[in-house]
């Protein structure tokens, strides 16, 4: 059966990298219908809109929904983050940040589970005599063991999937002592349950050591919201680049839409050049279609996105060179 996909293409590159990823699902014969939504920062210059309570509504009866990358230089940091982003991940209850990272040369493969609907993203904080000498800025971070401890079950039954099975916990154990308290010792008794799946710690300052020198030493990593954050920018970097990586946005209870982008932003100083890689955005459409129970496409699509990474050539031709090997 047809699938119902909502299409945020967004700004900069957004649009054009989703293009390919389209033309790609459809080459693969994944059967799709879309409903494009024009939303981001072009989007709110024009009119203000960020997001609508009844676009929200209308995105729960969908499949998935696709997204490009949305921000424009000109919009204030945080409108569209929080108000078009956020909203997604917190409404959508889109709680696992899934993002893979292969080795060019194969020599890693490994995958990070971030938390994505708590820690520092959820808004904790506010100011106290703002624009004063005096002024006080606080910024909370939100940890519950229900939110913990279902993004740690998943990565627990991601591992337990691959080959690896090895999981490792990246926090700041030293540091946080409440925060990380809470997740060290959710993880300890989830363990205990997946007896089959070896475990690790890491200091997330260790961890971006290993990434750069050991990162084969990886499986699969879990994590809080923000230390995923950064953490998978330097897993884009040291994988091939920030145009390889993709993201899925997952509700593994599936009581809604999840959502699939590109790691990358709009990149605004590129856009119409045709210089946008589109693979990531492309490997983020078969995390989609895998999602959505097409894995045969998937696996075909990123068979393909291998054997051109090193090809060089314009977004469309690039696309185009994907679209031809499914
Ligand atoms: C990401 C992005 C977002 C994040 C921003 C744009 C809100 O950096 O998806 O990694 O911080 O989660
Ligand atoms: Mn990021």
């Amino acid at each position: 059966m047809s699938k119902i996909i909502g299409v945020i293409g967004g700004d900069g590159i957004g649009p054009e990298v989703l293009t390919e990823g389209l033309k790609v699902l459809d080459a693969a014969g994944v059967e799709l219908d879309t409903v494009s939504y024009d939303l981001g920062g072009d989007r709110y210059l024009r009119d203000a809109t960020v997001l609508t309570d009844a676009i929200v509504q209308e995105w729960r009866g969908l499949d998935a929904l696709y997204l490009g990358a949305v921000g424009t230089p000109d919009v204030p940091p945080g409108v569209i983050e929080r108000g078009l982003l956020l909203r997604m991940r917190f409404e959508l209850d889109l709680y696992v940040n899934r993002r893979p990272f292969h080795a060019p040369d194969d020599s890693f493969d490994f995958e990070v589970i971030r938390e994505n609907t708590e820690g520092s993203y959820a808004g904790e904080g506010g100011f106290l005599r703002k624009n004063t000498p005096a002024e006080i800025a606080t910024q909370g971070s939100v940890n519950t063991r229900f939110g913990v401890e279902r993004c740690i079950r998943y990565a627990f039954d991601l591992a337990r999937s691959r080959p690896g099975r090895h999981l490792t916990l990246v926090h700041k154990t030293n540091v946080l002592t409440f925060a990380g308290d809470l997740w060290q010792r959710t993880f300890n008794e989830v363990a205990t349950e997946y007896t089959d799946v070896a475990t690790a710690y890491n200091h997330v300052d260790a961890a971006c050591i290993y990434f750069v020198q050991d990162p084969k030493s990886y499986d699969v990593i879990v994590t809080d919201n923000l230390f995923g954050d950064i953490l998978t920018d330097l897993g884009g970097a040291v994988s091939g680049g920030i145009g390889l990586a993709a993201s899925a946005n997952l509700n593994p209870d599936r009581t809604g839409p999840s959502m699939f982008e590109p790691v990358h932003g709009s990149a605004p100083d590129i856009v119409g050049t045709g210089k946008a890689n589109p693979i990531a955005a492309i490997l983020s459409a078969a995390m989609m279609a895998e999602f959505l129970g097409e894995a045969s496409a998937a696996s075909r699509i990123r068979e393909a996105c291998a054997e051109v990474k090193n090809h060089q050539g314009t977004t469309t031709e690039i696309g185009d060179a994907i679209a031809e090997r499914v």
